[in-house]
């Protein structure tokens, strides 16, 4: 089969969808070839990660992916979901094929994107080279 069980369940019985009227940082990202766009809600307390939601307007993987990313940085510290990877999404959820892991990185670019728009509006500082790509939302 072409999609894991973790993918499928993801997919279908998506976590953490909705949107946060008081989220701290807001990222959104999209994929300019699939036209894919994902964006990401954070809840922030004391560097920590208190509640995270998703809104994907996208394919099964970049669904999946999203809802497996909330997952894991819900309740996390910042440290941990800075080092959230793409890879690491595509691994919890028992692999994508090949010519979906540009989906998984939808989810941790908007991931970063939101914990950048959380560092920006709070004027913190941070390493600009850790959101590579990324562009500055905050900033307007
Ligand atoms: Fe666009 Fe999956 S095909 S994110």
């Amino acid at each position: 089969m072409l999609y894991s069980e973790k993918v499928m369940d993801h997919f279908r019985h998506p976590r953490n969808v909705g949107v946060l009227e008081d989220a701290d940082g807001v990222g959104e990202v999209g994929n300019a070839k699939c036209g894919d766009i994902m964006k990401i809600y954070l809840k922030i307390d004391h560097d920590t990660v208190t509640d995270v939601k998703f809104e994907t307007f996208g394919c099964g993987s970049a669904i999946a992916s999203s809802s497996m990313a909330t997952e894991m940085i819900k309740g996390k510290p910042l440290t941990q979901v800075m080092a959230l990877t793409n890879r690491a999404v595509a691994q919890a959820l028992d692999g994508l094929p090949a010519h979906k892991l540009h989906c998984s990185v939808l989810a941790e670019e908007a991931v970063k994107a939101a914990l950048k728009d959380y560092y920006d509006r709070n004027h913190l500082p941070y390493d600009p080279e850790q959101f590579p790509g990324i562009s500055c939302e905050g900033c307007h």
